[in-house]
């Protein structure tokens, strides 16, 4: 899902007023700090390059997982309406931007963010209409109370926390659900790490798991593989001159958890690889209920094989009538 059309331009603006090789230097610096796991007096970014080098590389990415996700919940819940959401350790805003265009009903949203140089990044954005916006100052370690929100949003942003204040802002996040709340971090074997623990502590707390996993048992995947999807984003002119004409595009892998308020009775299995889609059948390897199962479905299958071609890494597909090799 492309970025809308004035954020795009306005980032493009903004990073136009900075040198590319301050930029360059920024989002390499960025990268090896995520990658190695070093922060610099508490944080990831310090100073206004890496802001600028985060919208520019970053942003577009994780804009990217959230909307995957929120498409997800839509299909899932039918009849949702989102009207607010929260989101915590928001950065610039990016998944405001991506629930006002998969929930454009969204009116109100309420952004917690540590990094006053970041809020000021954030506010200096478009926003989009109708939509009434509160920026929080906030240090998520030093303490929160919640208002009630429709969808609670922690993008990115749990695995910078201290993990002893995970259980107290997990119990507190879920009260101030309405409707669901979904946690996203990088779709590594660290990342997935941290989902892990976060389902085991939503579950503990009474949450209704319902996505990705089509159960709530312990995780097939736990000892042996990470759970992760992919999307695929262009990359615009200034992000392939700031990784010096790399590929026009990246893959950003994300793993992630969404619990809802009410139950819900999920029925299908996850796709957990990229389908490969040959020329008479498709193959696919799912998360069921029963655990991981790698299934061929042949163009007899018809109803099933329809759904196959145009289902992706990361779809639900409802497997009634397979028949597991
Ligand atoms: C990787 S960024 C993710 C930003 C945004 N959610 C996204 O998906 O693009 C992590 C964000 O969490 C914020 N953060 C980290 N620790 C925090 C804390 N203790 N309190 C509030 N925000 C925090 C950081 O400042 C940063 O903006």
């Amino acid at each position: 899902m492309p970025l809308p059309e004035c954020l795009k331009f306005a980032i493009e603006e903004k990073i136009s007023k900075i040198k590319l090789r301050e930029l360059v230097a920024a989002s390499q610096n960025l990268s090896h700090s995520y990658r190695h796991d070093k922060k610099k007096n508490g944080s990831f970014m310090s100073s206004s390059q890496d802001h600028l080098a985060y919208l520019s590389t970053r942003f577009p990415a994780t804009f990217a997982a959230n909307c995957h996700v929120f498409k997800g919940i839509r299909e899932l819940m039918t009849g949702l309406n989102i009207e607010s959401l929260l989101d915590v350790g928001a950065g610039p805003g990016t998944g405001m931007w991506a629930a006002s265009e998969i929930f454009p009903r969204l009116k109100r949203a309420t952004l917690i963010e540590k990094d006053t140089g970041l809020i000021e990044l954030g506010k200096s954005l478009p926003t989009p209409s109708n939509l009434y916006l509160q920026w929080q100052e906030k240090d998520l370690e030093k303490g929160f109370i919640f208002e009630p929100h429709d969808l609670v949003l922690l993008s990115y942003s749990l695995g910078e926390l201290s993990e002893k204040v995970w259980e107290t802002l997990l119990e507190k996040l879920l009260k101030a659900t309405q409707k669901a709340i979904v946690v996203i971090e990088p779709g590594t074997p660290l990342g997935f790490s941290r989902i892990l623990k976060v389902r085991k502590i939503l579950i503990s707390l009474n949450g209704h798991l319902i996505a990705p996993c089509p159960h709530r048992d312990v995780c097939p995947l736990a000892s042996s593989d990470w759970c992760h999807f992919s999307e695929r984003l262009e990359r615009s002119s200034s992000h392939r001159k700031i990784k010096k004409g790399e590929l026009g595009y990246e893959d950003e892998k994300f793993s992630y958890v969404v619990f809802s308020k009410q139950k819900l009775e999920i029925t299908g299995s996850r796709l957990i690889r990229r389908p490969q889609k040959l020329s008479k059948q498709v193959r696919v390897t799912l998360c069921t209920k029963s655990g991981i199962e790698n299934k061929v479905i042949s163009k007899g299958e018809k109803e099933i094989y329809h759904k196959a071609r145009k289902a992706d890494w990361g779809s639900l597909l409802n497997l009634n009538s397979f028949q597991v090799e």
